[in-house]
């Protein structure tokens, strides 16, 4: 990468990532870099069957968002070998949801210098392997932003040293290594919070275990780690210091560090600091849509996963969370209380205290309150759903109106159908779910219930009570139980009965 020819402003990209960045700086080019990302461990202190990397952060395992930050640079799943241990198989079929990542299985967990050394095979092989610069996160680190690892990749490829390491001041450095400086503020080693003399621990500059290796020193190196007697494991943060050595002091300095905000890199060891980590996440969302125009009249009560879209001048009402890949399109007036998952909502849609999942709604749509739309709906233009309504797998066409409590399931819907209080779609016979077509302008009457499959024509209507067993013509108005067409007496009928 030639930094000196990419500081053009027309170079200067700006893209705001999932997680709520705006990240306006030149992304470096990621053809030299290499990712060893270390989950193998359990998480003993989570006290939790599930690895610690699949626990849900913002409602995705907290792995995704360090896997999206680490896309965001420009580096591919390809270049990103992913090292796992405890549970390896789930971890492996979860990370691999989202790329074509590399999996390394640490079998034993000896350490994090052990753990790195697992990925040597893998990423080795990879093109231009011998001028790869590796780098190494930890799978418990999930705050991490795209920005911050451009920011390290960048500033390791223009000084080049052996490693470049981020460093941060923590209030309460208890549980990190710290980082051990000499008179002149240089870089001497990490000490484990174990290991520390008395007089060290009040030191406040950390060891998030962010760091950029060069590739080829790493893989050497890493061979000459030694145990640490007691804990039994080899560790990573021995190898800055031994960066130190082994090049001659008038050299450049070996070891670069780079400093960043603590809340970036948290580490995530209970459900304590996981809770945290869910906080600092979920404000930095929140933020990044207030900044791109979406209201949020309650940001204590307000809940977006990091993948949501949300267009400007739409209103998120207190008590709304929105969860998955929602995108909610401009104008619309989203709660309180509403529940959307993975949900596509058009423009100047109301969903008021009402839960829409896995379904499409297109614009001036109105919900609620208190309706449900359950996986697999479409609701076209101008669709209105009022109270207690309830739908499933269902087609409703533009500008039909279903404004009290009932239930339609497995039906298609035209336009402009006037679904009458109390109506149910009889979809389930016990065995099969059903089909039910109902055409454009049909009424149904209060209380109906439509047994499947059954296909009502353009312009029908049932009256109130009536059980519709049989398929209903157009124009044909059907009542009772079970429903029948009403006849209409003709003249010459009439004339007849009068005769009688
Ligand atoms: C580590 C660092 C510490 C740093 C802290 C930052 C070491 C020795 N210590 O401590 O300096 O301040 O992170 O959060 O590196 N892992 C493996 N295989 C192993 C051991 C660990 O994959 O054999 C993985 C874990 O799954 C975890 C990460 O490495 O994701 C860190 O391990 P953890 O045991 O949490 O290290 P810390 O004690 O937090
Ligand atoms: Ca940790």
């Amino acid at each position: 990468m030639n930094l000196t020819n990419n500081t053009g402003i027309e170079k200067l990209h700006m893209y705001i990532e999932a997680s709520g960045e705006i990240v306006d700086h030149i992304p470096p080019d990621p053809a030299n870099i290499a990712v060893v990302i270390l989950a193998a461990g359990k998480g003993t202190r989570m006290r939790s069957k599930l690895p610690k990397v699949l626990h849900p952060l913002l409602g995705e395992p907290m792995i995704y968002h360090l896997l999206r930050a680490v896309r965001h640079t420009g580096i591919p799943p390809e270049r990103t070998a992913i090292v796992v241990g405890y549970s390896g198989e789930e971890v492996a079929n979860v990370v691999k949801k989202q790329g074509n990542y590399l999996i390394v299985y640490q079998d034993e967990q000896l350490g994090t210098g052990h753990a790195v050394k697992c990925a040597e095979n893998e990423l080795t092989k990879l093109e231009n392997a011998d001028t790869t610069h590796v780098l190494v996160l930890l799978g418990d680190g999930p705050l991490v932003k795209a920005h911050t690892l451009n920011r390290l990749i960048q500033s390791h490829l223009t000084s080049n040293p052996l490693v470049t390491l981020v460093t941060t001041e923590a209030e309460n450095p208890y549980g990190y290594g710290r980082i051990i400086r000499d008179g002149k503020e240089r870089f001497c080693q990490i000490i484990e919070e174990a290991e520390l003399l008395p007089q060290q621990r009040n030191l406040k500059e950390i060891n998030p275990s962010l760091y950029l290796f060069q590739g080829k020193w790493l893989w050497e190196n890493l061979r000459r780690l030694e145990k640490h007697p007691a804990k039994g494991e080899y560790y990573l943060t021995d190898l800055p210091a031994m960066a130190l050595k082994t090049i001659a002091a008038d050299e450049l300095h070996p070891v670069q560090t780079m400093k960043t905000d603590f809340e970036e890199v948290l580490g995530i060891n209970d459900r304590v600091q996981l809770a945290e980590a869910e906080i600092i996440m979920r404000h930095r969302v929140l933020r990044q849509h207030m900044l791109n125009g979406v209201t949020i009249v309650d940001t204590a009560s307000t809940y977006i996963s990091a993948t949501a879209r949300i267009e400007a001048d739409t209103i998120l009402e207190p008590n709304t969370h929105i969860r998955g890949k929602c995108i909610i399109k401009k104008g619309c007036v989203i709660g309180p209380n509403t529940i959307l998952v993975e949900a596509t909502i058009g423009e100047n849609c109301v969903i008021n205290a009402s839960m829409v999942e896995n379904s499409t709604l297109k614009n001036n749509v109105s919900i609620g309150p208190f309706s449900h739309v359950r996986p697999g709906c479409m609701l076209e233009e101008g669709v209105y759903m009022g109270n207690f309504a309830e739908v499933s797998r269902a087609h409703i066409g533009a500008d039909s109106k279903q404004s009290h409590f009932s239930f339609i399931g497995d039906a298609t819907l035209g336009k402009k159908v006037n679904v009458g209080a109390g109506t149910i779609t009889a979809n389930y016979d016990g065995k099969n779910k059903n089909k039910t077509i109902i055409g454009d302008n049909v009424f149904i009457g209060s209380d109906s219930i439509l047994r499947a499959p059954l296909t009502l024509g353009d312009d029908a209507t049932t009256g109130a009570g009536s059980i519709v067993t049989k398929n209903v013509e157009p124009g044909v108005t059907v009542v009772g139980m079970p429903a029948r067409p009403i006849r209409r007496k003709s003249v010459s009928e009439n004339t007849e009965n009068k005769e009688e």
